[in-house]
């Protein structure tokens, strides 16, 4: 588990340019975020590596960017105008909000630390307060004398109800509720409604997918825990196409697939990763099987990244609702069927918080204490910093920056005393510092400097781009 608090976190994004609260000097607008320079490079190292993993690398995969904006009808046939809702309960003491289901959820894991017998615990494991009606919600929770958890104090619960979570929007210049629409709150279902767009033009045979990665919109009742729940985040969402009856073997392969990206291109720690398989009674009604990825966060074990095998409910939806043919014809077995889809689908914003939280590293090395991100050097967002040791060599050291920004993510540094740059290019996570001086320059060299093990090396300065090169890969 990891050592680190959230505080940390927060601290080091505001700190070191990864992730500011947005609107800051109209004081702030809540649980919005904007990504600072570091942020930015960060973030986008990763999405493009999902794409490299899960497309370029792949010759059954495309990649594909729909609107924001849809047809309010794909809503409809998705099942989010009707039943896109978190259940929603207030304490009419303080008018505050919560998710009844997420309060219920600590109450059992409450209840599970207390069990004292293995079959106790496999009883309060087996409550899933997410499949109750509201009504039982409603009842477990004053039954319970759950609490209300900002005050701790006594509490008067309403009713639990439904709470839409899709933000509403207005297309056109009136504010009738024809031109009413939505911004989407996920980014799969603009690959249903390009299913067949997309089996035309690529003439693609089927097992195959498509990879989307964009931003959704949920008006969360409790979004929080700095970017892990937010109202706008960025989704990296992939549709699977399969024939029926070869789900579960793909759905077994995606979670293999998902498993190495994690563990071997990003190289999240093992220990903090677990894979739950969702029981019968958490299934969606449609689903033939579902596994979340769970990482160990400073405040517990949450989803990260989610697999589900959806049959053919989607594309069966989309086909009644816009009365277009969205069946495959297999030319080798003469059939016509409506395929399968298997569904990894992972927030990009969740996934840059992992990445920050997983690498966070506190050592103690000759009596200091160096706190520093681990990064692995391919998402790193600077992936070298260039510093000259005396501000008055800069005709030395600019070109060596040049030579090197074309090839990698440079930045260059002439201000405050070595060791305090190198200290600072640690905690981004910058995995190479260049060091220049007069004297080795002489030589045509100059001293690479590694962030983890703080060694240092002397290159020639025409090897320097290839010895950086090889260790990027
Ligand atoms: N199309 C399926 C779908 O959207 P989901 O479980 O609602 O499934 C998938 O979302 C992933 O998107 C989650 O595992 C999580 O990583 C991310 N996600 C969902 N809601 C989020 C939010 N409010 N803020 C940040 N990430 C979110």
């Amino acid at each position: 588990m990891s050592n680190v608090s959230m505080k940390e976190i927060v601290n080091l994004c505001q700190n070191r340019w990864f992730v500011f609260q947005g609107s800051e000097i109209y004081g702030w607008l809540a649980n919005a975020w904007d990504y600072g320079p570091y942020g930015s490079l960060l973030k986008e190292n990763i999405k493009n590596l999902w794409i490299k993993e899960f497309v370029q690398k792949r010759d059954d995969m495309m990649l594909q960017d729909a609107a924001i904006l849809m047809n309010s009808q794909v809503w409809v046939a998705s099942g989010h105008v009707w039943g896109f809702s978190d259940p929603l309960i207030d304490d009419k003491n303080t008018k505050e909000r919560f998710r009844a289901d997420k309060l219920l959820e600590e109450l059992i894991s409450e209840m599970w630390d207390k069990a004292s017998t293995l079959q106790d615990k496999y009883w309060v494991s087996n409550l899933v307060p997410e499949s109750w009606s509201l009504e039982k919600q409603t009842e477990v929770m004053r039954w319970e004398s759950v609490k209300n958890p900002n005050t701790w104090e006594s509490w008067d619960w309403t009713d639990a109800k439904k709470f839409n979570l899709m933000f509403k929007t207005h297309q056109w210049v009136t504010d009738d509720t024809g031109a009413e629409i939505f911004l989407r709150p996920e980014t799969a279902q603009g690959i249903f409604v390009n299913f067949a767009n997309i089996l035309r033009s690529s003439r693609r045979k089927i097992p195959f997918g498509v990879a989307q990665v964009g931003k959704a919109f949920r008006n969360e009742i409790t979004p929080g825990n700095f970017i892990f729940r937010t109202r706008e985040f960025e989704q990296m969402e992939i549709e699977y196409f399969c024939e029926p009856g070869k789900d579960l073997e793909t759905h077994a392969q995606w979670k293999q697939a998902c498993r190495e990206f994690l563990l071997d291109t990003l190289k999240i720690k093992e220990e903090n990763l677990r894979f739950r398989d969702h029981e019968a009674d958490e299934l969606s009604h449609y689903s033939n099987a579902t596994t979340d990825i769970e990482y160990m966060f400073p405040f517990g074990w949450w989803e990260l990244w989610g697999i589900a095998d959806r049959t053919d409910f989607d594309l069966k939806a989309h086909m009644k609702e816009s009365k277009q043919d969205l069946s495959y014809f297999d030319p080798v077995n003469n059939k016509k069927y409506i395929p399968y889809v298997i569904e990894p689908s992972v927030g990009l914003t969740r996934l840059f918080l992992v990445t920050l939280i997983d690498s966070y590293t506190i050592e103690q090395k000759w009596e200091e204490t160096r706190n520093y991100l681990k990064l692995d050097p391919k998402i790193a967002p600077i992936k070298v910093w260039v510093l000259p040791v005396v501000k008055k060599i800069s005709d030395i050291a600019k070109p060596i920056f040049k030579q090197l920004a074309e090839d990698f993510v440079c930045e260059y540094d002439d201000v405050w005393s070595v060791g305090k740059r190198y200290a600072r290019f640690d905690e981004i996570g910058t995995p190479f510092c260049v060091t220049i001086d007069s004297e080795n320059y002489d030589a045509w060299k100059v001293t690479v400097r590694y962030r983890d093990s703080m060694e240092q090396e002397l290159i020639e300065i025409s090897k320097l781009n290839e010895f950086i090169r090889v260790r990027l890969k």
